[in-house]
């Protein structure tokens, strides 16, 4: 179950999973017990032939006590579990230190920017075990950024930004996704959280930090730099042949795809902001192969 927070690796979603679960078997009960009584009433109490106008009854102090305390403990109890809860998971609203990393939602794919200056698009690399303050960003509209395994869910909102903390307990790739509505690919937002060991995130880390392998072609200078060499426009190519997924997750990263990409971007993703550049098929082969070289 990846995408699922029954499967919590986190002490967050462990919190939250537990919450979920202990309130759902309450309700179960409750459900039972009202339901049970219900019936019994129904059978026990139905009109039966030859009975009359059965006996009538006007106000009872204790039972009006009772089924009001009854409730009243309950949503009592369910408040001081929940505020419990969410005073065991939420970051602080304004941290008084930098966080570990800032994630920005985009219409439509999300970035990362690591202190260390590194950038990634869509694959967002952590210390597994290691709990990690982010600030959540958005530069246009408003995006949610979700990892159901891993952390509550965070509102990206343009010009407020929300902190939670994202941490993982075992090695693995973690699903994610933008879970508020934000546009016509609000479903192609998605995003994967690496848990990995120390030395193997900080092999990432630096190859992350340093510059395109090979220096920009003059056709990339012309047709692509001035977006992509803007976060805020463009998801960052410095890397983008090491990536396993283009456009958030809607194709994977094959030559292909990346030349479908740089010839039709609105073939491969409607309404996205990348606008067909007109190329010749000899530019596309060109320009993909220089893209297909940036590891
Ligand atoms: Cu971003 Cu939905």
């Amino acid at each position: 179950m990846p995408f699922s927070s029954f499967s919590p690796h986190a002490p967050a979603t462990q919190i939250i999973s537990s919450l979920f679960t202990g309130l759902l078997i309450l309700f179960a009960v409750i459900f039972l017990i009202v339901a049970g009584l219900v019936t019994y009433g129904i059978v026990r109490y139905r009109a039966r032939a030859g009975e009359g106008e059965p006996l009538q009854k006007f106000g009872s102090r204790s039972l009006e006590i009772t089924w009001t305390a009854i409730p009243l403990v309950i949503v009592i109890a369910l408040f001081v579990v929940t505020v419990t809860a969410m005073a065991r998971i939420d970051a602080p609203d304004e941290p008084n230190h930098p966080p570990d990393l800032v994630i920005t939602g985009h219409q439509w794919w999300w970035d990362a920017r690591y202190p260390t200056g590194a950038m990634a698009v869509t694959e967002f690399h952590i210390p597994v075990g290691k709990r990690l303050l982010v600030r959540i960003e958005s530069t246009d509209v408003i995006h949610d950024f979700w990892v159901p395994q891993l952390a509550r869910k965070m509102d990206a909102i343009p010009g407020r930004p929300g902190y939670i903390w994202l941490q993982a307990d075992s090695p693995g790739t973690y699903p994610g996704q933008c879970s508020e509505f934000c546009g016509a690919q609000h479903a192609w937002m998605h995003f994967y959280v690496v848990a990995e060991s120390e030395a193997e995130y900080s092999v990432w880390l630096r190859h992350q930090a340093e510059p395109a392998l090979r220096p920009a072609i003059p056709l990339f200078t012309q047709k692509c730099a001035d977006c992509h060499s803007n976060p805020a426009k463009a998801p960052d190519l410095t890397h983008v042949a090491g990536r396993k997924f283009l456009g958030g997750g809607v194709s994977s990263n094959t030559p292909a795809n990346l030349a479908l990409w740089t010839n039709t971007p609105q073939s491969v993703k409607p309404g996205n902001r990348m606008p067909d550049q007109q190329l010749s098929p000899q530019e596309v082969e060109e320009l993909a192969a220089y893209l297909g070289s940036l590891q």
